[in-house]
């Protein structure tokens, strides 16, 4: 308990892009329940359509963003450029005791240059992760971050390897697990009980469910046409739900795809959908395929079989220890085959995958503060 004269520590949590929200949530609540610290939540404005953004602040029973940015899209550039100076106000007038960062957007990297250069204090949630691949945005965003923030909260093994790697003192890594399946067992009574595979007249077990946003993937006309090509094949022999981020959305209107794609029998498009309607469609499919970070990661704690549309992957432990696989986007009819077969790794949870990271890190950081 503070004494009367000490204010609460204020710490911000930088919420940015969809992925972000779901490791933001499990640490504002536990945040807000200690009396020693005042989380803010910074939104930088990085997605800002509803069911990219405020259907994941509903879902997981967040408050209004405290302070938003209203950065919106952009070239990487310009978009990492308006949240340093946006974010540096903020920290100007009211410096924070940590700002947390979570994950590896452009905003994670933004936000930590800006409150490094006024030698402020950064934690960085989800750090560590390395998919080697610098042809990746995020994996630019994830090396800066790691190498200038004050504190290094790991998912897993790998990750402080390559902290420890590249030279980063071992006083500034702590393992704290991975948050995304604190998420999952907070919102787990109702993700059961969603039943999001009626909405497609579906059955559990019985269908499969895509994402893809990539650059990689969906950029190119020639890549995302095969893609297409092979998903109408595949889905002859096992529906799919494919959840279209906006991004993909407009390559396939783009390059003349969406007609023919919508059409196809057992292909199911639709809007990106809320977290806890997501989870209950995965947590009942066949299979899932993907070119996303944490869904690799939520399939491996379900027991999901995941085909991750990739050469890289920078959680090497989902499969390692998982039901995750790369899989070269030409090939993904086989690797659908071989679910069905039922020749895919069953796999295991890894340590710390437990719910209760948050406690770890609220524990870590009342020692700091
Ligand atoms: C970003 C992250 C990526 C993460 C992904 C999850 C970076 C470099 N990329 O990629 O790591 O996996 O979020 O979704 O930070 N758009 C909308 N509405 C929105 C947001 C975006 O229409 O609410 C459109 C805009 O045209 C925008 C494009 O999607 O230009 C891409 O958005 P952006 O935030 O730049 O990257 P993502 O592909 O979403």
């Amino acid at each position: 308990m503070p004494s009367d004269n000490m204010k609460p520590a204020t710490i911000h949590l930088i919420a940015a892009a969809r992925p972000n929200f779901m490791k933001v949530a499990p640490l504002y609540h536990a945040l807000a329940a200690e009396d020693w610290a005042e989380p803010l939540i910074v939104h930088t404005g990085q997605h800002y359509d509803a069911n990219m953004s405020d259907a994941f602040f509903a879902d997981l029973g967040m408050p209004k963003p405290h302070l938003h940015l209203g950065v919106g899209s952009g070239s990487h550039a310009e978009q990492t450029a308006k949240v340093m100076v946006a974010y540096e106000k903020i920290l100007m007038e009211s410096p924070p005791a940590w700002t947390v960062v979570v994950g590896d957007v452009n905003s994670t990297m933004a936000c930590t240059l800006a409150a490094k250069k006024l030698n402020l204090n950064v934690a960085h949630l989800e750090a560590g992760l390395r998919s080697r691949d610098r042809t990746m945005p995020e994996e630019i965003n994830r090396l800066v971050t790691d190498v200038i923030a004050d504190l290094l909260w790991t998912p897993s093994p790998d990750a402080d390897a390559n902290l420890r790697a590249e030279g980063v003192p071992e006083a500034h890594i702590v393992r704290v697990g991975n948050i995304m399946i604190d998420s999952y067992e907070l919102m787990r009574p109702r993700i059961e009980t969603a039943r999001t595979y009626e909405t497609f007249g579906l059955t559990p077990g019985t269908y499969g469910v895509m994402t893809l946003h990539r650059p990689s993937n969906v950029d190119h006309a020639d890549v995302l046409t095969m893609l297409v090509d092979r998903l109408i094949a595949a889905a002859a022999r096992v529906p799919l739900v494919f959840a279209v981020h906006p991004r993909t959305r407009k390559s396939l209107e783009k390059f003349g795809l969406m007609d023919r794609f919508a059409a196809a029998p057992g292909i199911h498009l639709t809007e990106p959908l809320g977290y806890i309607q997501f989870m209950g469609l995965v947590r009942q499919a066949k299979m899932v395929i993907t070119d996303s970070g944490g869904i690799q990661e939520e399939t491996t704690y379900l027991g999901i079989p995941c085909l991750t549309l990739r050469t890289t992957t920078e959680r090497p432990i989902t499969i390692d220890q998982g039901t995750n696989e790369l899989v070269p986007p030409a090939d993904v009819g086989a690797a659908i085959g071989r679910v069905l077969a039922g020749d895919w790794p069953t796999g295991r949870k890894p340590d710390l995958w437990d719910g209760h990271t948050a406690s770890r890190i609220v524990a870590d950081l009342k020692g700091r503060v």
